[in-house]
């Protein structure tokens, strides 16, 4: 069953076989990392040591992650609303990101991964910005793997650029508003260039989307981990690719190949 226009399921019509090979395994993996203050918290630690025990649990999903068949993952490593933090925790997370760039790209860039970071630029300082800018163009001609960092990212920002972007280009009468449909929205997304996930995770036990890919994920499989992100790892993200394997995905249909209506 094809996903429905828009919904950039990874479901290729071209390559049916392909796709029935493919359906069983989530190609396109998003996480919402959640919980490291918590595991903190438990320790009695600073949240910062969580987050820092956070990247070394990325490090470890990013390593299993094509073993567990997954050719692209998206994390959510600062959202927009990460901001109301206290000004020392967004100075901690930005750095982590810095720190994380700097001490693994080498890697990534020589084992052909694509690294990407989605969301708003603005409010970024020049370094971040810069190690942002390196990964990007290190990396632009790998296409192993994609790792995505949304980074300063709100699925409502998101949303709302891409309205602006269309609504500037019909005033300046390039765009043509009767053609504006969900590819033509689609298009004009920071995950564009990607098929949506197929299998958005959230660690901790909450379970709630938290303004994370909230366009992209009209059909993913949602799997809530009870583990907290600091203690992640490839056994984890093994369950939860089992439990995405249990799922029926019907994309709006019923699942059985018959004459298909249309609207
Ligand atoms: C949520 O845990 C996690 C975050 C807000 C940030 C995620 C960041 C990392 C895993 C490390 C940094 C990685 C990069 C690439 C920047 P929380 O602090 O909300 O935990 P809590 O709900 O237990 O308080």
């Amino acid at each position: 069953m094809p996903p429905p226009p828009g919904a950039k399921s990874t479901s290729r019509s071209a390559a049916q076989s392909s796709a029935d090979a493919d359906r069983e395994r989530p190609i396109h993996v998003a996480i919402i990392m959640d919980g490291n203050g918590r595991w903190a918290k438990a320790r009695s630690l600073p949240r910062a040591l969580g987050h820092r025990s956070g990247v070394n649990a990325l490090k470890r999903t990013v390593e299993a992650a094509p073993s567990a068949g997954i050719d692209r993952l998206t994390v959510f490593g600062f959202s927009t609303e990460n901001w109301r933090r206290p000004v020392a925790e967004v100075t901690e997370l930005m750095g982590l990101l810095k720190s994380y760039v700097e001490s693994d790209l080498d890697r990534l860039e020589r084992e052909g991964v694509r690294v990407r970071i989605i969301g708003r630029r603005t409010g970024l300082a020049a370094d971040v910005l810069e190690i942002i800018e390196r990964a990007e163009r290190r990396t632009a001609g790998n296409d192993e793997f994609l790792l995505q960092v949304a980074f300063n990212y709100g699925g409502q920002a998101d949303i709302a650029d891409a309205a602006r972007r269309l609504a500037q280009a019909v005033k300046a009468g390039r765009l043509d508003p009767d053609t504006i449909d969900e590819a033509a929205f689609d298009r004009e997304l920071s995950t564009a260039h990607t098929p949506a996930p197929d299998l958005i995770i959230r660690t901790s036990g909450e379970k709630r989307l938290s303004n994370f890919l909230l366009w992209e994920a009209a059909y993913a499989e949602l799997v809530f981990q009870d583990v907290l992100w600091p203690d992640y790892g490839p056994a984890h993200l093994k369950a939860a690719v089992e439990e995405f394997r249990r799922r029926d995905r019907r994309y709006g249909g019923t699942g059985v190949d018959d004459v298909l209506a249309t609207a």
